[in-house]
């Protein structure tokens, strides 16, 4: 389906910022809100994305780096005031950009107020906001379900002498969405983003709201699927989460959410995307519900596909086929802050390529802040390691420090992201003198300068933008191609997998023009076919 009403959600691109590692203001070595505002400039005019999200910068212990929230309605410190949020708000929307925040409904800070006064005893008012439950005769947790961050999901307190829920670290109790007040509570707390401006939240874990009422055990994974498995989430991964997550009972709780939304839809168009990891293609679509749910669950297909031209294909069909009802629109995105870089999973060329993927396909893509630049993981020592899950589960390739590092600005000591001499929260990638925004924007073939050349590409064309999607048949193996289409324009875009040179011909190529190359150093005309270099990808208009 193609040619839906133009909306900043679905045919703006989002482009992820991790707070903390964006921009110092204050020179304390993390990132904060004044940082961001600083670089709004840079965010509209330099790059030239739609809408920013922000992952949390609430207040927070920063067990999780703020996927801990102490206060669903302040501002952490670090990052700055109330006042600072609201100043960035404004920025944004003078520059016409959209804001996203992350709203973490699945769990709290056992430093939020109301577990406080939850386990401060077993009558207090505020008990059932959390999910508390005996242990079994023996003593043992209630049921089987494990932390994803290891460990049971159930931890013990001394003091009341029960055992509380926790999916995630033991000190992110998750809240209990089946006791109308948490429920209340939680909606009001987007109200008071909105009010202050807010366009948008990316739900955390949002799937994960709605248990088993009965909390029935999760029955265990077969050894051999497990040992096929390719992201092991370690001892996590040995359960069939059937009960601990994906209660259909979700579904109703997104219709009532999204009429939060709609309260101040007459004011401006509001937007929803959950942080969904199901990659059964129906069930995942369910989240869209009827247009009635989440405005979309984040697509992660592409995140953990394996860089092959037929298995990028197959994800982009069984997202377009399953995608048939009115106000189903697709997205993208290839990283985030729980990934490792794009660069460093398939390589600097192919990064340039995903870019050129994410910013052609249909539907909205998500960015994720440095994938501009081409920026990779940065190795970190051990005595630096920040990150929680790394922390307890060592050894596993879990940590995620190193898609964190700060933005690379320019090739100044610390790389412009916070003043010299100051110690970084992370450490800098040792490659930013050159990688990074400045150096990049004078190279007229960087990364940056083909992400700016893709975005504006993209930014004024009607194919690009709304237009329809379809397979290019008879490309060789190795090579993706597929068209948009609208009624003014059509664009072929052609991408190489191979490692060395292949040469596509297609009736579309019969008189086409190759407007961006991700080697970014031609534009020659199609004569029937088009030699493409090793991992070359091209948009031609034709
Ligand atoms: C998903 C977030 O993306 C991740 O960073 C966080 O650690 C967990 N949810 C827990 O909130």
């Amino acid at each position: 389906m193609s040619n839906q009403p133009l909306l900043w959600w679905r045919h703006g691109v989002v482009y992820q910022i991790y707070p903390r590692s964006f921009m110092d203001s204050n020179g304390d070595g993390i990132g904060d809100l004044r940082g961001i505002t600083k670089k709004m400039d840079y965010l509209s005019n330099t790059l030239g994305i739609d809408a920013i999200w922000l992952s949390p910068f609430y207040k927070s212990p920063m067990d999780d780096f703020g996927y801990d929230v102490a206060d669903y309605c302040d501002v952490d410190p670090i990052f700055g005031t109330l006042a600072d949020f609201d100043a960035l708000i404004t920025a944004a929307h003078a520059q016409n950009l959209k804001v996203i925040v992350d709203f973490v409904p699945n769990h709290s800070s056992d430093q939020h107020q109301w577990f406080i006064e939850s386990r401060s005893s077993r009558d207090n008012p505020k008990r059932d906001w959390y999910t508390w439950r005996d242990a079994k005769p023996d003593g043992s947790p209630p049921n089987n379900w494990l932390a994803v961050f290891g460990g049971s999901a159930w931890e013990w307190d001394e003091k009341t002498q029960q055992y509380y829920l926790h999916s995630f670290l033991p000190s992110q109790p998750d809240l209990n969405w089946r006791n109308p007040e948490v429920k209340a509570a939680m909606f009001e707390a987007m109200r008071f983003w909105m009010r202050r401006g807010v366009d948008g939240f990316r739900v955390d874990v949002a799937h994960y709201l709605m248990k088993d009422p009965d909390l029935r055990d999760n029955p265990l994974v077969d050894a051999v699927i497990l040992a096929e498995n390719t992201k092991s989430l370690g001892g996590y991964d040995s359960q069939q989460h059937l009960y601990d997550k994906g209660h259909s009972d979700n579904h109703e709780l997104y219709r009532q959410f999204r009429g939060v939304l709609d309260e101040f839809e007459a004011i401006s168009p509001r937007y929803s995307v959950g942080e969904i990891h199901i990659f059964d293609w129906e069930e995942w679509a369910t989240y869209y519900g009827a247009g009635d749910e989440l405005h979309m669950p984040f697509n992660f297909g592409l995140i953990y596909a394996k860089w092959k031209a037929n298995v990028v294909r197959d994800v982009v069909e069984s997202v377009e086929r399953v995608l048939t009802k009115p106000g189903q629109w697709p997205n993208y995105v290839f990283s985030n802050h729980d990934e490792h870089r794009i660069s460093s999973r398939y390589g600097a060329d192919a990064a340039r390529s995903i870019m050129m993927v994410l910013l052609t396909l249909r539907g909205t893509p998500t960015m994720y802040y440095g994938d501009e630049l081409g920026m990779k993981d940065v190795s970190i020592p051990p005595e630096k390691v920040q990150d929680p899950w790394e922390l307890r589960v060592p050894g596993a390739n879990l940590g995620r420090d190193p898609e964190r590092t700060p933005m690379q600005w320019d090739a100044t000591p610390n790389a412009g992201f916070s003043p010299a001499g100051v110690e970084t929260w992370l450490p800098i990638g040792e490659d930013y003198s050159t990688v990074n925004v400045e150096a990049e924007l004078q190279d007229a073939r960087s990364m940056l300068n083909m992400t700016r050349a893709l975005l504006r590409l993209r930014r004024g064309s009607e194919a690009l933008l709304n237009g329809s999607y379809r397979t290019a048949v008879g490309t060789p193996e190795e090579v993706y191609a597929y068209v948009r289409e609208a009624s003014s324009e059509r664009y072929l875009i052609l991408i190489n997998f191979a490692a060395d040179e292949r040469t596509v011909s297609l009736p579309e190529l019969a008189s086409g023009q190759v407007v961006i190359s991700t080697l970014m150093d031609r534009d020659d005309k199609t004569g029937g076919s088009l030699k493409l270099r090793p991992n070359e990808g091209c948009v031609v208009r034709f």
